[in-house]
């Protein structure tokens, strides 16, 4: 029995995608700025693809670029508005931000940025009255991620966003994870800028889109023959885009009965999990992904989550670990640390994210092999009988 159970990292493309790439590549291969026939009909599918993505955001056409991926959408709403500014300012991010933020800020704070990084709390949220607080004169830009790729934990954007938009700060959210899984409106929500990520919700990796409010302004990172409203140079990648927006469009047909079902198979598998004495439920138990289920070994010695990862392989199933591996020594998860955990139960987070093919036969599945492997690699005091 072969289980995958790694939807955060990516996503299956649909058999329907496949095979509308296939055919954009086959017959769409035109230039989509080209002024004949055959770009006329790429900027077609181009166009149509925005609409989709627009669908599922409730977003203008217009205020939706399309990249090469979530990390390079979260590089230009923070690269791009630090890149209008000519002296450096302030910049708010959490401190259990994806890479694709944490990474860039720390670019802007070698260039002379100042750059604060909110506390979360012991299930990762960002708190109102710590955005409050750090706000300075300068701040013109906060970043908070939406749904966290680690441990699920879901922020409160529309708080958040609503008292950065307030001081006259702009506010982008990193919805890469919730993007296909929870509604999102961007008219409803405060935000100005917006990223998403097409390997998420079942479309192809390469594409993703940065959703820019009207009227916010921008420095584009690459220059060029000035494709996509000037804001991102480049030819576009008119197969995985195709994909992307049929991915879209399908995701929001499905998600309101494709969201509660994940939510019954993830609080499913938490149940069956949580006899098991050592094992601690890491985010949000409420304000939570619907499809994310997380967990860390706090007490134990000598078993890392790579270990888990690693076992949980041989057994068939692919799950992922919060930790990383540098130069062959383990390093404890950021996330888990900012969260207050110690260092070694930072060592030993380790993550399920379920989808579209997941079963209940596989969510029991899954939890009858995990206690197995936990009961042959912990002392029998820490494990429920199976
Ligand atoms: C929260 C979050 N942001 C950004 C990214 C990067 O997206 P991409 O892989 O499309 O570059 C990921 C991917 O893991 C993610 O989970």
């Amino acid at each position: 029995m072969q289980i995958y159970l790694d939807y955060s990292a990516t996503t299956p493309p649909r058999p329907e995608v496949i095979a509308l790439m296939q055919a954009t590549l086959q017959a769409e291969w035109g230039n989509p700025s080209s002024l004949h026939q055959w770009g006329n009909r790429a900027a077609t599918v181009l166009e149509r693809s925005r609409l989709q993505i627009a669908a599922l955001l409730n977003a203008s056409p217009d205020s939706l670029v399309f990249t090469a991926g979530g990390t390079e959408a979260d590089n230009l709403a923070i690269l791009g508005v630090a890149q209008s500014y000519r002296q450096p300012q302030h910049l708010i991010i959490s401190s259990v931000e994806h890479s694709a933020i944490a990474v860039p800020a720390s670019q802007l704070e070698a260039r002379g940025w100042q750059v604060s990084r909110l506390p979360v709390s012991r299930t990762g949220q960002v708190g109102p009255a710590d955005l409050k607080q750090a706000l300075r004169d300068n701040t013109t830009l906060v970043s908070i991620i939406y749904g966290q790729s680690e441990v699920g934990t879901l922020q409160p954007i529309a708080e958040l966003g609503a008292i950065a938009q307030a001081h006259g700060a702009l506010f982008h959210t990193d919805a890469v994870q919730v993007a296909g899984r929870l509604p999102i409106d961007v008219q409803q929500l405060p935000v100005d800028l917006l990223s998403v990520s097409s390997h998420k919700i079942y479309g192809p990796q390469g594409a993703g889109a940065l959703y820019i409010k009207p009227g916010v302004s921008l420095t584009p990172l690459l220059g060029g023959g000035g494709q996509e409203f000037g804001l991102r140079s480049g030819t576009q990648a008119l197969p995985n885009i195709a994909g992307f927006g049929l991915a879209a469009e399908l995701a929001a047909q499905e998600m309101p009965a494709e969201t509660l079902r994940l939510m019954h198979l993830r609080n499913r598998l938490f149940s069956l999990l949580a006899d098991v004495p050592e094992l601690a439920v890491t985010g949000d138990r409420r304000e939570r992904l619907p499809h994310h289920v997380s967990f860390c070994l706090p007490h134990t010695e000598g078993l890392s989550g790579k270990t888990l990862v690693r076992q949980m392989n041989l057994a068939g199933i692919g799950i992922s670990a919060g930790s990383a591996c540098h130069s062959g020594k383990l390093s404890p998860s950021p996330v888990l640390q900012a969260m207050g955990y110690r260092d070694r139960a930072a060592l030993t987070g380790i993550r399920l994210t379920l989808g579209r093919r997941t079963t209940a036969a596989d969510i029991d599945w899954t939890a009858m092999v995990l206690k197995q492997v936990l009961a042959r690699s912990l002392p029998a005091k820490f494990v429920a009988p199976v």
